[in-house]
């Protein structure tokens, strides 16, 4: 007998069907029950991060079943969730009602052959990533059952399926919406990137035994779109079973003996170094290391294959996760929000304002951080002003008072008033462009922690745009932005009020010719037949190579210098 609530497949992707969960619309959306913001975004993390604890990630080999895998999980212990994808193989994971089941499993999983044959060797991590196979005498019964569905997660809609679709909603108040509905994360595919998380962070604690990692970004802020990275960053001195040290009033103090770094970022380049050895020598399914140690926040990046993930790891970053719970809160402040954030970062993708090579494009964050802004100036606002609904405090209570975090408190949803803004997303929408194109970027600091502009900043420096990051407001988020991409920004603005403005934008038509002659198909279409492109693809993945390449370099000289015990 298989017991197992299904996280299932609808026509786009996989949806979770179970009885507990019905929806998909925010990145951390269910089971939220409290009416405070702040603590529903961290009774969510928590949720998650829990679920992603008791869950094995099962490749299906030698011809092995689902149901055969789920009949041998029930009689180990009571299976809550499970969910099935392809990525160049069936994967199924499995959620426990408890963790220790998972022990036990993993008790008896034997080490798997490498390519070659032979056994790998002893560093091989092993963890909750599994194969489930079946010696080639034994018959599996279930075997001529059913075929595992191709169920594909991670993975965006092309343009033209996300034409098709749009072109069926009645209006363009609709087709925001259902741009939203067809772009954001699936229930599955956030299971998943937590799932990766506590993986790589299991992973991890074999060489770090105090290290926890966490989630941030648009995995987690209500903005991810399908095939979004997973950022994460590491935390020393947290994981469970780490008991801190008491500090009693003894005369003396025994301590590690440690390599001694610099600085605190030398330390942090050592220690992501290390982990990317790690990942590409020792961790399953982890390729495509990258090391991109001399940036100002320095990260490695990965691939991970088994489920098809790309992801970031950077040091501690705890500020991270408080903009990304921001950026959760303000995407729960108003239903327009969302539709607004997806729609605007997809007419910029199209358009090549944004890309996720390095370069002098803006990224998804200073521009998520532009429509916020835009939508907290609105003649009636939309969104409060950040200071209005959250307060910098000081947290970490008994660490020394230079080292205190500061952290930022949002009020009670229930103190938040409710906005009298009438406009549609649409009008919006177009009130965007308006916005983007009268703006005097040059002139004024885009504040969402004041909701208004101060004068830009004058260090030396001409920032052609200057979005202060609300976490660090020292630091300007569009740094890198040109302004080349200023100017571009304001033309395709401009183009895309012209055709907001033509009579046939609003006239619905869901025939199949009519795909890019109203509605988001008129104003996404035009950046599809490639006008918008400012350099081919190939030769952008040259660039962001180089880019990377030079940073390797960099970093691999400036270690050997400080350091002295780097490789190349
Ligand atoms: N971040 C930041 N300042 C920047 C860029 C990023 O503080 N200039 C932080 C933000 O918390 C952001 C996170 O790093 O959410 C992850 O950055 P990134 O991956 O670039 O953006 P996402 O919001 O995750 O969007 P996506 O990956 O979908 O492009
Ligand atoms: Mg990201």
């Amino acid at each position: 007998c298989v017991s197992a609530k299904r996280v299932t497949s609808d026509k786009s992707g996989s949806r979770i069907l179970s009885e507990s969960a019905t929806t998909t619309s925010s990145a951390t959306s269910t089971n939220d029950t409290s009416n405070n913001l702040s603590g529903a975004f961290k009774d969510t993390m928590h949720m998650r991060s829990s679920q992603a604890s008791r869950s094995l990630l099962v490749r299906l080999a030698n011809g092995t079943t689902i149901e055969s895998l789920l009949q041998y999980c029930n009689s180990q212990g009571k299976v809550d969730n499970y969910f099935t994808y392809f990525q160049k193989a069936h994967y199924v994971v499995v959620e426990f009602s408890q963790a220790d089941t998972i022990k036990q499993i993993t008790s008896k999983a034997h080490s798997t052959e490498s390519k070659t044959g032979k056994q790998r060797d002893g560093a091989q991590v092993e963890s909750r990533f599994l194969s489930f196979s079946r010696p080639s005498k034994h018959k599996d019964t279930n075997v001529l059952k059913r075929k595992p569905d191709v169920v594909i997660l991670n993975k965006d809609l092309s343009n033209l399926e996300l034409l098709r679709s749009l072109a069926s909603a009645p209006n363009v108040d609709a087709q925001i919406e259902l741009l939203l509905q067809e772009q954001e994360l699936r229930e599955s595919e956030i299971r998943l990137r937590f799932l990766a998380c506590s993986l790589m962070e299991e992973a991890f604690q074999s060489i770090l035994p105090d290290a926890t990692l966490h989630p941030f970004g648009s995995s987690i802020n209500g903005f991810g779109r399908r095939s979004c990275d997973v950022d994460t960053y590491l935390d020393r001195g947290t994981a469970h079973g780490v008991i801190p040290l008491k500090q009693g009033r003894n005369k003396y103090k025994l301590g590690y003996d440690r390599q001694s770094a610099n600085s605190e970022r030398v330390a942090t380049q050592s220690t992501l170094f290390t982990l990317a050895e790690f990942l590409e020598k020792h961790v399953p399914q982890c390729s495509s290391v990258n090391r991109i140690l001399n940036a100002r926040c320095p990260l490695v990046k990965f691939r991970h294959q088994a489920t098809g993930l790309s992801c970031d790891l950077t040091g501690d970053n705890r500020i991270a996760i408080k903009s990304s719970e921001m950026l959760y809160i303000f995407g729960r402040l108003d239903p327009r929000v969302r539709p607004l954030v997806f729609m605007v970062r997809h007419w910029a993708r199209l358009n090549g304002i944004t890309n996720n090579n390095p370069g002098y494009w803006i990224t998804n964050y200073p521009l998520t951080l532009l429509v916020i802004f835009f939508l907290q100036t609105r003649p009636e606002p939309v969104l409060p002003a950040l200071n209005k609904i959250a307060m910098f405090e000081p947290s970490s209570e008994g660490m020394e008072e230079e080292e205190k975090d500061v952290d930022l408190v949002f009020t009670d949803e229930a103190c938040i008033k409710v906005s009298r803004n009438k406009e549609t997303p649409t009008e919006l929408l177009q009130e965007f462009f308006h916005f983007c194109i009268t703006f005097d970027f040059k002139k004024h600091a885009l504040s969402i922690h004041l909701g208004s502009t101060y004068p830009v900043p004058n260090n030396g420096k001409i920032f052609p745009m200057y979005i202060e990051n609300p976490l660090e407001p020292d630091l300007n988020s569009s740094k890198n932005v040109s302004g080349d991409l200023v100017d571009r920004l304001r033309r395709l603005s401009q183009e895309a009020v012209k055709t907001m403005e033509r009579l046939d934008f609003y006239q619905a038509d869901a025939s199949r010719d009519a795909l890019h002659s109203w509605g988001l198909g008129a104003l996404l279409m035009g950046s599809v037949q490639g006008k918008g492109k400012v350099r081919s693809v190939a030769m952008e993945k040259k660039l962001g190579a180089m880019f990377r390449s030079l940073n390797r370099r960099e970093f691999s000289t400036s270690c050997k210098r400080t350091c002295g015990v780097m490789h190349d």
